[in-house]
C-alpha cells in the first residue's frame, strides 16, 4: 500500500464488511447484476473471440463469473488487494466450475509487469473509495498503462457534486431506495455513516477530465442508477 491506494476504514475489505460485501451490493446498489451484464454485452461488440480481460477490484468475483458464464472462452486476469477477497472469489469461481481461464492476483494494478497488455479492463465500484488527490488518477493510469491502444474500459462508480442540488435530490431518494430493499433503520444509519466518511465524490465532469489525463477517448455513458454511473470508453 502508498499513499495513493489507501482507502477509508470505513470499509474494511479485509473484516466483515468484505464478508457481507457482495450481499448488501445486491441489494443496494441499483442495477448491480445487470451492469455486469451490459459491460459484457458492450465489450462482446468490441473485444475478438478469445480476449483478455483485465477486472480491476475483483471483490468476491461476481463480475468474473458474469463474464465467463457468458464467455468461458474469455481469459480474466483479477486483482484485488485484499486477501480476503481474493479468496472468497477463487472459491465462489471453483464452485462455479469456472476457474479455466481465470487468473486471480493479490496485489494492486500497478503492482503488474509494465510491459503486460490487456484487450479490455473492467473497474466496478473501487475508485470512488479513492481521494482525488492523485489518488483517482494513479488507479486509471495504471489501467490504462496495461491495455493496448484501442482497447475497451468500462468505469462504474458513484459520482457527483455534493453541492450540486441533484446530488441531494439522489442522495434522499439512494436512502429511500435502502429502505425500500429492506433495510432496517439502525443499518440505514451505520451504511450512511460509512458513506459520508469513506466515499471520495466527483462530479462526472471530473471523472471525465481525469479519464483524458490518463489517456482514454471516446467516452461514453451507458448507465445510470442514482448516483451510480457506467462509462464505457477506449485506450487511445
Ligand atoms: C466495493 S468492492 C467491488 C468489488 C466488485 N468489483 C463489485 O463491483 O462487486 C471494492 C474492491 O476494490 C478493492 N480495492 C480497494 N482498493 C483498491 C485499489 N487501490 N485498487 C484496486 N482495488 C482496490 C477492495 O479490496 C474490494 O475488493
Amino acid at each position: 500500500m502508498n499513499q495513493h491506494t489507501a482507502i477509508s476504514d470505513s470499509f474494511d475489505f479485509e473484516g466483515d464488511y468484505g464478508e457481507g460485501y457482495e450481499e448488501l451490493a445486491r441489494a443496494l446498489i441499483p442495477g448491480y447484476l445487470s451492469s455486469f451484464r451490459q459491460a459484457v454485452a458492450l465489450l462482446e461488440g468490441r473485444v475478438g473471440s478469445d480476449p483478455h480481460v483485465l477486472v480491476v477490484g475483483a471483490g468476491t468475483g461476481v463480475e468474473i463469473i458474469t463474464m465467463q458464464m457468458i464467455h468461458p472462452t474469455w481469459r480474466c486476469t483479477g486483482i484485488d488487494p485484499s486477501r480476503q477477497m481474493v479468496d472468497i472469489a477463487r472459491d465462489r469461481i471453483v464452485e462455479a466450475g469456472l476457474g479455466h481461464s481465470v487468473e486471480l492476483r493479490n496485489e494492486y494494478v500497478h503492482d503488474l509487469p509494465q510491459d503486460i497488455r490487456f484487450d479490455a479492463a473492467t473497474c466496478f465500484n473501487v475508485m470512488h473509495f479513492l481521494a482525488d488527490d492523485g489518488s483517482k488518477e494513479m488507479l486509471l493510469q495504471s489501467i490504462s498503462d496495461r491495455l493496448s491502444s484501442g482497447a475497451s474500459f468500462v468505469l462504474f462508480d458513484l459520482h457527483g457534486a455534493k453541492t450540486d442540488p441533484e446530488y441531494d435530490e439522489q442522495y434522499t431518494a439512494w436512502r429511500a431506495y435502502w429502505r425500500i430493499r429492506g433495510m432496517e433503520e439502525k443499518d440505514r444509519l451505520a451504511f450512511q455513516a460509512k458513506i459520508e466518511t469513506g466515499i471520495r465524490w466527483i462530479p462526472e465532469s471530473r471523472i471525465l477530465q481525469l479519464l483524458k489525463a490518463t489517456g482514454f477517448v471516446d467516452v461514453r455513458r451507458f448507465f445510470r442508477g442514482l448516483l451510480y454511473g457506467g462509462w464505457i470508453m477506449k485506450r487511445s
